[in-house]
């Protein structure tokens, strides 16, 4: 392995310093400011010419000034003479809209691969992202793409922080995407039982849940989902499972993206606990997302 120097954007530079302490790899640094007239300036201080760079940015909390800074500093590395690229984007954003649901929409997760195409990226590492309808991310990024998982890290988490009855406890997604999240952490806590809600969106924020064919009564809830944006999908899954008998819950997610006043209204639904990863920062953010990153960036280097 030659040389690696790793790089935070505005939303991963939490990340980059955890990472190189946890692997001795370089932190570079990245002036990041904004010209009089609100334009992005970007400057990469650090010598990258010849070396392999690890750049992380979140795409949110602003998903589309983090695209811009994403885009015009992975081109200035390239520009420099980066060896090897290697994009950590642990939150990519636009991945739900990864379809035309009503005529004219655009299909933004297309739009945002191709400005990755046109710069050069050689591997993209993203934890969790929502790819239900993109087939090969690989091409559509033009990058090698590692799509990482941030559940294990939320069930060690559980494990160190929680006494599980193992007879008692349920891990529900709150819908069916969920299903696969829900399996992992199960696995994970030993082989725990694991359903899914019924899940119906009405509105960006509203949703209508049902609990349908899983057993919650006296039961203990973890709950496990990718993404917690307004609230309304924990808040409704909560209720239903309540509405149910269910005990104790803990809500888990990787990543705690919280818009609005999600935080208070989810603090009022009285959890167990609430976690998140910070793959971005928020007031849940109890769990790092670095380890799961290393272990995937150890292979590919
Ligand atoms: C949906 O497909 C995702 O898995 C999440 O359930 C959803 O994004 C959560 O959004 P909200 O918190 O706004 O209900």
């Amino acid at each position: 392995m030659g040389e690696v120097v790793v790089l935070g954007g505005s939303n991963g530079e939490h990340l980059a310093i955890e990472l190189s302490r946890l692997s001795g790899f370089e932190l570079g640094e990245i002036e990041i400011k904004k010209f009089p007239d609100d334009e992005t300036y970007i400057r990469v201080l650090s010598d990258v010419s010849g070396k392999d760079v690890v750049y992380i940015n979140s795409l949110q909390r602003d998903p589309n000034e983090s695209i811009i800074e994403t885009i015009y500093t992975l081109d200035t590395l390239s520009d420099l003479g980066a060896k090897r690229i290697i994009a950590i984007i642990p939150y990519m954003s636009y991945a739900r809209q990864d379809s035309r649901f009503k005529p004219g929409e655009a299909i933004s997760i297309q739009t945002l691969g191709k400005l990755f195409r046109s710069v050069k990226v050689d591997y993209i590492i993203t934890v969790d992202m929502h790819l239900h309808r993109i087939q090969d991310p690989s091409i559509v990024f033009g990058a090698k793409f590692y799509n990482i998982t941030g559940v294990r890290e939320l069930a060690k988490y559980v494990k160190r922080n929680h006494i599980i009855n193992y007879e008692k406890t349920v891990v529900i997604g709150p819908d069916e995407e969920a299903e696969q999240w829900a399996k992992i952490m199960a696995n994970e806590l030993g082989g725990l039982e694991y359903g899914v809600l019924e899940k119906k969106r009405l509105t960006a924020e509203e949703v209508v849940i049902e609990a349908k064919g899983v057993n919650v009564n006296e039961r203990d809830i973890i709950i496990v989902d990718d993404i917690i944006s307004t609230g309304g999908t924990i808040i409704e899954a909560v209720k239903a499972l309540r509405s149910l008998g269910a005990k104790d819950i803990i809500v888990t997610t990787v990543h705690p993206l919280l818009v609005g006043n999600a935080y208070a209204k989810l603090l009022k639904l009285n959890l167990k606990d609430l976690a998140g990863t910070n793959t971005i920062l928020s007031p849940i953010s109890k769990v790092s997302i670095t380890p799961a990153i290393l272990e995937e960036l150890v292979k590919i280097l």
